[in-house]
């Protein structure tokens, strides 16, 4: 199998890894030789041969549960697994979408807190937790302010502010709501430029959508008067909530002005990111929009759980009601942490993050040298100067253990290199990171090969990114050895 790079060819012809019973029926006639299929070729090994290969590839995984894994704006935490556990209960994996309200009055009670609680963290009256993606969640938001601006009868405004550190998917979810999108760029601090926004802002603009904190790690100070120059020119303004962890318990987005934000449980509520999914968006929305929240929503009188549709609601924008495994492990983080394990787990994130700024800041530029938030954004342009790109920074990490950070996001820093360690990891494991980097940061001046070579002590060395995601190499082909 040699043909990955990852493990020596082990397949042989002749060789079985099963016992198949005799037969006790007679043989069925094979089709005509015209319609078998050559191409389907399987590699031929003993079944030890098969388990030691498949065991060996399984530890060559490095994830959250096996290291440090600072992604920014990535928020890749250590999620509890005993949410897994409770997450897992027939009670909950065997519920159908089909079933009655009656016979479902335990999911729906469950649903019906987990929007409160999401309402009650954000500031926010209400919550529909259908979206399934943080993206999902974004354009979710994005049709409401569009149903809210047609519903007063304001068919101008067919526009929608960003900032320039925005994350890819907010100018993808304007497009597709049929928005067009401006820039506002962001000053010499990393906050947005108040008199861009002022000469921007007018009756063309649906929304500003601001991610707070930033994609830059900082908290805009700005924030209420960016808030009322908006609405005091009718717009509104919305919350990319991605990087919630940072506030949890401490600060209400509501109560900075937003109307509305998305959030994403898979990575601030206790479900792994990455990965391809499962993932939920909850949009949160103050009483102006909380009619055209996406329907259903989860309701209670005084004797039962039932579904409503809200007054103006956008409608459907998925299958059934979201992804409740999500839902469930989020609603039992918040209970398992309470109110105060909120705020000391945000508190946590934020410190850690301080903490690789103040001891890394030495050895490489940082462009906003303030008080972060949950992540912190440095520059390799120190090193570039010398020949080493951040992907060589990047790549040398690897060498060391460690999976690297966020790298040339977001666009506005040049050779970004983003860090969230999250509040789970200690400080000998930020020690660690902080050892690392530093030797790294000696090596490009002392022996700047090295790291354009990196990484030397991975199963796979550099791989060209461009092709391994246009040509994936996925499964087993058999090399001339083995035929
Ligand atoms: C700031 C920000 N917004 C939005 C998203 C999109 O979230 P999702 O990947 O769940 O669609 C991300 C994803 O990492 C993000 O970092």
């Amino acid at each position: 199998m040699s043909r990955n790079y990852l493990l020596p060819d082990i397949s042989r012809p002749g060789k079985i890894g099963c016992s198949l019973p005799h037969l006790d029926v007679p043989p069925a006639e094979l089709p005509p030789k015209g319609l078998l299929r050559r191409e389907l070729e399987l590699p031929e090994v003993s079944e030890t041969e098969l388990v030691r290969y498949f065991t060996a590839l399984s530890k060559f995984n490095y994830g959250v549960d096996t290291g440090f894994y600072p992604l920014g704006s990535c928020t890749m935490k250590y999620n509890p697994k005993c949410h897994e556990d409770i997450a897992s209960l027939s009670g909950f994996t065997s519920i159908h979408p089909y079933q009655s309200e009656e016979s479902a009055q335990g999911a729906l009670q469950l649903m019906c807190e987990l929007q409160e609680y999401l309402a009650e963290i954000t500031g926010m009256s209400g919550t529909s937790l259908v979206p399934m993606a943080g993206a999902h969640g974004e354009l979710t938001g994005l049709l409401m302010v569009k149903a809210y601006h047609q519903d007063r009868g304001d068919k101008a405004r067919k526009k929608i502010l960003l900032t320039d550190s925005s994350h890819g998917t907010n100018p993808a979810s304007a497009v597709m709501c049929g928005f067009k999108v401006d820039t506002v760029p962001s000053d010499n601090e990393g906050n947005l430029d108040l008199k861009s926004l002022e000469s921007m802002m007018n009756e063309e603009v649906a929304a500003l959508i601001l991610t707070m904190p930033t994609t830059l790690g900082l908290f805009d100070p700005q924030i209420i008067e960016i808030s009322q120059l908006v609405h005091d020119r009718g717009g509104l303004l919305g919350g990319d909530g991605a990087n919630l962890n940072a506030f949890l318990g401490r600060v209400k987005i509501g109560e900075l002005g937003y109307d509305y934000v998305q959030l994403n449980l898979h990575k601030t509520f206790s479900t792994p990111h990455g990965g391809g999914g499962p993932g939920s968006g909850p949009v949160c929305a103050k009483k102006n929009l909380t009619d055209f929240l996406p329907s259903p929503l989860v309701t209670k009188d005084n004797k039962k759980h039932m579904f409503i549709s809200p007054a103006k609601s956008i409608g459907r924008v998925g299958n059934f009601y979201g992804n409740f495994g999500v839902m469930v492990k989020a609603y039992a983080y918040i209970r398992s942490l309470g109110a105060e394990g909120l705020k000391e787990a945000s508190e946590n994130a934020v410190l850690n993050a301080n903490y690789l700024k103040e001891k890394l800041k030495a050895y490489y530029y940082l462009p906003y040298d303030r008080t972060c938030m949950h992540e912190v954004v440095f520059s390799g342009k120190r090193q570039k100067a010398k020949g080493v790109s951040t992907l060589d920074i990047a790549k040398r990490l690897l060498d060391y253990g460690l999976h690297p950070p966020t790298v040339y996001f977001p666009l506005i820093v040049s050779e970004a290199l983003m860090t969230e360690p999250t509040e789970t990891e200690s400080k000998g494991t930020l020690d660690a990171y902080v050892n690392a980097m530093k030797e790294i940061a000696r090596e490009a001046t002392e022996n700047p090969e090295i790291l354009h070579t990196a990484p030397h002590n991975t199963p796979v060395r550099r791989l060209d990114d461009v092709r391994a995601v246009r040509q994936p190499d996925l499964r087993w082909h058999m090399s001339k050895k083995s035929s």
